[in-house]
């Protein structure tokens, strides 16, 4: 799998092998423990240009998402002090992790590629997010279809630092992870899809951005707001996991919350239904 556009070398090596291992052998005996699939960082492999490029992405990105992003979002992004001068750190005293633990617990985790999705979830269930730590390189700045730190931290991390956020992503993992029959997958990654990676708000009558996808990238988070051409749908659970979606053009559906409590509340009540279903206690 050699993808020139990245750094590579940060994932290179026995550690990133064994722990790739052990995601992709996720619930054979022996292999139940999510905290054998995260890595170290090793910050000192990231090279004199990824930094440059994080730099250019951060003030790009963030430049125009002052004005355009939740403000929990905004708010999730300061809290956790994710700068532009460096990539962010994951481990040790200067990390987001560092106020990440004390604002709900959640934790950032380095991990060397793809986890299968049963991995995921379990990752998930125990607020720890699989981050990508590769970064893109400089030819690849404005396009790369696959998730690097920009898109996995200045991304998603912010709104971890939100309790109301922090609270749907676990349930989602729970219910995602206890999930037997192939329907629920299927809603389940839709759910995702429409609310963590594209999702937008209203907040004070205006309309936000919040998912990852959308606030990593700059030509689809302008699209995502302005153009005509995209339906954008008042967020109803049931409707969201009955919509398809096709991931290699820009969405021209998109479904609008109307606080992060709805989300919430309908993922709480969501997963009851699986659980229930499944003869397990809801925890949620
Ligand atoms: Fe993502």
């Amino acid at each position: 799998m050699s993808t020139p556009n990245l750094n590579l070398a940060m994932i290179d090596g026995p550690e990133a092998q064994t722990a790739q291992e052990n995601a992709d052998r996720f619930g054979q005996p022996g292999f139940e423990d999510p905290s054998k699939f995260f890595i170290a960082q090793r910050y000192e492999g990231y090279t004199a240009e990824n930094q440059e490029v994080w730099q250019t992405l951060y003030d790009r990105q963030m430049d125009f998402l002052t004005d355009r992003a939740s403000n929990v979002y905004l708010d999730g992004a300061r809290s956790i002090n994710l700068v532009r001068d460096h990539i962010p750190h994951l481990d040790g005293e200067q990390s987001i992790n560092r106020f990440l633990q004390e604002l709900t617990g959640w934790q950032s985790c380095a991990v060397p590629g793809y986890l299968p999705a049963s991995a995921f979830f379990a990752c998930l269930a125990q607020r720890k997010f699989p981050t990508t730590i590769v970064i893109r390189n400089r030819e690849a700045i404005d396009y790369l279809p696959e998730p690097d730190i920009f898109h996995d931290v200045f991304g998603h991390v912010p709104l971890h630092a939100d309790p109301v956020f922090a609270d749907f992503l676990q349930t989602y993992g729970r219910a995602a992870l206890s999930a037997s029959d192939e329907a629920d997958t299927t809603r389940l990654a839709r759910l995702f899809w429409f609310t963590v990676e594209f999702g937008l708000i209203r907040e004070e009558g205006r309309l936000k951005l919040y998912g990852s996808g959308l606030i990593s990238s700059p030509g689809e988070s302008k699209h995502a707001l302005e153009s005509p051409d995209v339906d954008r749908r008042p967020f109803d659970l049931d409707q969201v996991c009955e919509t398809g979606f096709e991931i290699d053009h820009y969405q021209p559906i998109l479904y609008v919350l109307d606080s992060f409590e709805q989300l919430r509340d309908a993922m709480n009540e969501y997963a009851h239904r699986i659980l229930a279903k499944n003869g397990q206690a809801a925890k949620a």
